[in-house]
């Protein structure tokens, strides 16, 4: 009896470091990329992110094909619902880290309007961006802002989640209830 309790303790334990082993690599591959460097994978969520997609969508109804970029798009949480319902635009998100990148490929498996890269966004070409979504730190921000004004062609738009660009007026801040729940669009 005694020696069966011990086996029990015993799996028991074998069970919950397994738990535990897979919990801790799951988070270093979903915030190893962004956050030792920048941004964790945290998606745009709640009323954010259905502001931004409705902003977005306004802009795309009735439009020539348009290309737009989520610069970090973490698990394609603002991408995909988009590609959905404008088939004939083209999305493209860019994102280093590991899991959210093969998890956006895997969700948008079936769209041909949407493709991810896997690579550090400051790397990215993104002249023929007509929107750029982003959501990251400020630090991030900083950097960011000189490549956009360096290399987005005029009349690009660029929406940001919660932080803004560096030193840049927007020609539009919508703020739902805090600064954690605003968004601010930028044309160049
Ligand atoms: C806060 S999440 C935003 C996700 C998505 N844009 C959204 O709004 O739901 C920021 C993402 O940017 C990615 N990231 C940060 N710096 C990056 C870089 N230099 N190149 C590519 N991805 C980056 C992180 O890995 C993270 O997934």
């Amino acid at each position: 009896m005694v020696f069966l309790q011990i086996m029990c303790l015993f799996m028991l334990g074998i069970v919950c470091i397994g738990i535990l082993a897979v919990s801790l690599i799951f988070i270093y591959l979903t915030v190893s990329a962004g956050f030792m460097h920048s941004s964790p994978a945290v998606p745009s969520h709640g009323k954010v992110k259905a502001a931004i997609i409705a902003e977005a969508s306004s802009i795309l109804k009735n439009k020539l094909p348009q290309t737009v970029m989520d610069l970090g798009s973490g698990w394609g949480t603002l991408l995909l619902p988009l590609a959905k319902e404008f088939p004939k635009h083209n999305f493209v998100g860019v994102e280093r880290g590991f899991l959210p990148y093969w998890i956006s490929v895997w969700r948008s498996r079936k769209l041909k309007n949407l493709i991810f890269l896997r690579q550090d966004f400051f790397e990215t070409n993104i002249s023929d961006a007509d929107i750029i979504f982003v959501f990251l730190l400020n630090s991030t921000m900083s950097k960011l802002t000189a490549k956009i004004k360096n290399e987005m062609k005029s009349n690009s738009l660029v929406i940001a989640n919660r932080f803004p660009m560096k030193d840049t007026q927007p020609y539009k801040e919508v703020n739902l209830g805090s600064k954690y729940y605003t968004y601010y669009v930028y044309k160049n």
